[in-house]
């Protein structure tokens, strides 16, 4: 089966109780990931992947005025991330492959944890790189590759079928994103608890 249909399936079934069985693991990753970023007035923000609204909620309440907008292909996810967040921050259907946006609409593209849900990496970041203005910030949190113990999770969860593409290690995360037409500017590795060593990306859409 293929990865979107088994993250269809899966996250389906798995949306009403998201929030609750990996609370630990969403306010972790949720507050790594802002820590590292940086969201001025009025920026225009997509989440991608953006799943039940964990960190889009956290940004709402903190800066208003940002425009904020989420995406994700599972309606279930979508429509538990509604429930929480104000009308105003846009919410659409679809993949990171193909980005229901305008190019250039986007001063900052933020992905927690979904990164290794992808199967084509080089297609989804030429897709955030349309939908950011040039110079716009990319800023990706997932697991990393360097830790032994995601790489032994990695394994577990393919003995499971789960969804799942990939992890990356933190130098073949800037290949691919350098292959794609990023500036990385930062790749912080650490640890949030025994099992999970993650690693959050800080890169700008390079000139063409
Ligand atoms: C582990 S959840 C993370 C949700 C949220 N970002 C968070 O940190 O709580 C992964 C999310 O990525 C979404 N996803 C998986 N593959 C995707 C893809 N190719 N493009 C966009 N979203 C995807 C799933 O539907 C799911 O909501």
């Amino acid at each position: 089966m293929k990865t979107q249909n088994r993250v269809v399936k899966e996250y389906k079934r798995l949306a009403n109780a998201y929030d609750r069985k990996w609370a630990f693991y969403i306010e972790a990753t949720t507050r790594e990931t802002i820590a590292r970023l940086s969201v001025h007035r009025e920026d225009r923000l997509l989440d991608v992947g953006c799943g039940t609204g964990a960190l889009l909620e956290r940004l709402a309440a903190t800066q208003p005025a940002a425009q904020l907008a989420g995406v994700d292909p599972v309606p279930e996810m979508l429509a538990s991330a509604r429930r929480k967040l104000p009308s105003a921050v846009a919410l659409r259907p679809g993949w990171a492959e193909q980005l229901p946006f305008d190019d250039s609409q986007f001063d900052i593209v933020v992905s927690c944890n979904m990164f290794h849900f992808i199967d084509r990496p080089v297609d989804a970041l030429g897709e955030i790189r349309r939908v950011l203005q040039p110079g716009g910030r990319l800023v990706i949190t997932d697991w990393c590759g360097d830790y032994w113990a995601c790489r032994l999770f990695e394994q577990y969860q393919r003995l499971l079928g789960r969804a799942h593409a990939r992890i990356y290690r933190a130098r073949d995360c800037r290949r691919l994103l350098e292959r794609a037409g990023f500036a990385v500017e930062a790749i912080d590795t650490y640890k949030i608890n025994w099992r999970w060593g993650l690693m959050t990306i800080r890169c700008a859409r390079a000139p063409a």
